[in-house]
């Protein structure tokens, strides 16, 4: 059996770490739909025109390290909100999805756009206060330099951005499992979440 997972949230509430492991737990691939904007954001950084970097992207292009930082984080919202940019980027996660043995994908508009039909959606969440702690430790550690009241005001433009926007924004599935990690370890979140996929699927191989 392959399951299909999607897992959306805000920026910064753990939904990358959380799609590793549960794609690491099952077996099955994972793709971080984030750096596909990302990339396309920092393209259009360089002088690029959106709708051409979404056409031209390849791959590889999501493998570079420089999609890291707060600076492409914002362009990659700006460049989401475009509808042309979004349809020009489906093509590519559905064909990653139907890939034998399952997959994990994660982003904004999973449950919602991309993958209605999952068979297991997690809406991933947490206070704007304790994601920009999170996210400014990243950054901290990668070396970037940064402030916290600079990450928040960041995250939450980056929130506004992606939930006001008309194509596809930033909300829930109505049949999404919903996991607060605000208060969670991180080990806590994972546990919650392969429960969430477990419960529906009791017979899924760990
Ligand atoms: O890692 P973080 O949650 O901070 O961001 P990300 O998942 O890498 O996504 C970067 C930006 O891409 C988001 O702020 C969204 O605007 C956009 N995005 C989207 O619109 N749809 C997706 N499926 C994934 C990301």
């Amino acid at each position: 059996m392959s399951l299909l997972i999607a897992i959306d949230g805000p920026a910064a509430a753990g939904k990358g770490s959380i799609s590793r492991a549960i794609a690491k737990h099952f077996g099955m691939a994972h793709l971080d739909t984030g750096l596909l904007y990302r990339a396309v954001g920092a393209q259009v950084l360089q002088g690029a025109e959106p709708l051409q970097a979404a056409q031209q992207l390849q791959a590889e292009d999501l493998n570079a390290l420089a999609l890291r930082n707060d600076t492409v984080a914002q362009a990659a919202s700006k460049v989401a909100a475009l509808p042309e940019v979004r349809a020009e980027l489906v093509e590519f996660q559905r064909r990653f999805a139907r890939r034998t043995g399952g997959a994990v994908l994660d982003g904004r508009d999973i449950g919602t756009v991309i993958l209605p039909d999952a068979d297991v959606k997690l809406f991933i969440t947490a206070s704007a206060e304790v994601r920009a702690e999170r996210r400014y430790k990243e950054l901290l550690d990668s070396g970037a330099k940064t402030s916290l009241e600079q990450v928040l005001a960041d995250v939450i433009a980056r929130d506004a951005r992606d939930r006001s926007r008309s194509a596809a924004p930033l909300v829930a599935a109505k049949d999404a499992v919903l996991i607060d990690t605000s208060d969670l370890s991180l080990s806590a979140a994972i546990a919650q979440a392969v429960a969430a996929v477990e419960k529906d699927h009791p017979h899924e191989k760990s």
